[in-house]
């Protein structure tokens, strides 16, 4: 039972919904390149070695027709380039004076609330001071905090659901629906609104209002959950005023987090699994040996991150890895090619988990690493445990259709049929 909010069960869930809302092939998800269908990988390589720095975009350098919208998409205005070896795309990273992350300097209020007003899209200081007041609630100390209030009973209460089954599908019976119900929950919104939100995405102004009376009860009474953190957060501005975000702020960091950490999550996680059941002796490995599952999951985000591709825009006319960029300029960076570059990694096509652990790109770098990147170890590392303690003899299911991984800017499996016992 959830921990002071209402009676709710996994069965609360419309399973037809949630397939329809996580189907990566889906009309949803076009957007961001779903229907890319084929393995860029082999591409990249051609790419990387050729040139540390092409002109063109990632998206159309891999041959993909579609019309994406992305983070350093559009702009058809102005000359866009692409990075693709790790040292490239690694200094950008660390760069963020050459390479901001918006065009403009975001003004500190606005009208609509939304990812374009988000931290993500924010430079320099004041990214720093929106950062600054939820990081407390990401480090890995929180990890604890996350997996025994928000992960670890949604997690069971899902394969409940599944153990006598026999078989199952757990792309989005399972992967999907984990990290939206992680983040809803730790907002305080009932299980059952977990898919609305998630349906809401793309409307601001529906999720502000599911959001609107949580916001009120938490300024009254404040909790343990995220929502209360940020309604006690207080934000100093330059002069050192202190002041406590608006709702319209609040609102903000919600869509953020529920942008950010739903989605990439649910394929991240399906990408270990995958790589996983088609491994059965690394699989088998790994259930009998636990410890390797946390390098499990380090080497799918290297191997395979689910977004492979973010973008700077460059701020000043620079000269970057034998490419001269001018002020105005997008750089691509495709981190997928980066983190299978040979200059860093021996036999980087190779999904190994034993490899020699290296920092790679696939949670980002720099000032904007992926704020929620322990919170998504966690739960990965608890929902793989889950399934590896209770489905025993958990494999690929032979008659069913193979998990293919396809998307351009955020890579996922198809499906992943398997059945146990
Ligand atoms: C395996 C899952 C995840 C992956 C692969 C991932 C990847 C990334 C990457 C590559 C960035 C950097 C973007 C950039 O530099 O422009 C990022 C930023 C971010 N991520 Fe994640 N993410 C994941 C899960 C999560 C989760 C679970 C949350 C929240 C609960 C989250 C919240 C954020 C936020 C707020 C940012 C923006 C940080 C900033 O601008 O300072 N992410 N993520």
């Amino acid at each position: 039972m959830w921990r002071g909010d209402p009676v709710t069960t996994v069965q609360g869930l419309n399973r037809d919904r949630l397939k329809e809302l996580f189907d990566l092939r889906s009309s949803y998800n076009t957007l961001m390149g779903g229907d890319f269908q084929t393995d860029p990988y082999p591409l990249w390589a051609r790419l990387r070695a050729e040139a540390p720095v092409h002109d063109g975009t990632v998206h159309r350098l891999s041959g993909y027709s579609g019309e994406a919208f992305f983070q350093g998409l559009p702009f058809p205005e102005v000359p866009h380039f692409s990075a693709f070896t790790f040292a490239a795309c690694d200094a950008a990273l660390r760069d963020e004076v050459t390479f901001a992350s918006s065009p403009t300097v975001l003004g500190e209020s606005s009208e609509t609330p939304g990812f374009e007003t988000s931290m993500l899209s924010m430079n320099g200081a004041m990214h720093r001071r929106y950062r600054a007041l939820v990081q407390p609630s990401f480090v890995p100390a929180k990890a604890g905090w996350w997996i025994t209030k928000w992960i670890e009973e949604t997690v069971q209460l899902l394969v409940d659901g599944l153990v006598d089954q026999g078989r199952a599908e757990l792309n989005v019976d399972f992967c999907a629906a984990i990290p939206i119900l992680t983040i809803t929950h730790s907002f305080g919104i009932p299980i059952e609104q977990a898919l609305e939100v998630r349906a809401s995405l793309s409307q601001p102004a529906k999720i502000a209002a599911m959001l609107a009376p949580i916001v009120a009860a938490r300024r009254e009474d404040p909790q343990d959950d995220l929502i209360s953190v940020l309604v006690q957060a207080e934000l100093r501005d330059e002069d050192g005023v202190h002041q406590r975000l608006s709702d319209l702020e609040i609102y903000s960091f919600a869509i953020l987090l529920l942008l950010a950490g739903s989605g990439t999550t649910w394929k991240q996680m399906g990408i270990v699994l995958t790589a996983l059941l088609e491994r059965p002796e690394l699989l088998a490995a790994v259930r009998s040996d636990r410890s390797l599952l946390r390098p499990a999951i380090e080497e799918a985000l290297r191997w395979t991150p689910t977004d492979p591709m973010f973008s700077r825009h460059v701020t000043r006319d620079t000269e970057f890895f034998g490419k001269h960029l001018p002020a105005g300029s997008v750089l691509h960076l495709c981190l997928g090619a980066a983190n299978r570059d040979p200059a860093r990694w021996d036999r980087p096509d190779e999904f190994d988990p034993r490899r020699p652990v290296k920092r790679s790109l696939g949670f980002g770098g720099g000032f904007h690493i992926c704020l929620g990147m322990h919170v998504a170890r966690a739960e990965m590392l608890v929902g793989i445990g889950a399934l590896l303690d209770r489905l025993p003899n958990l494999r690929l299911d032979p008659d069913g259709p193979q998990p293919r991984y396809i998307g351009m800017y955020e890579r996922g499996a198809t499906e992943i049929p398997v059945v146990f016992g």
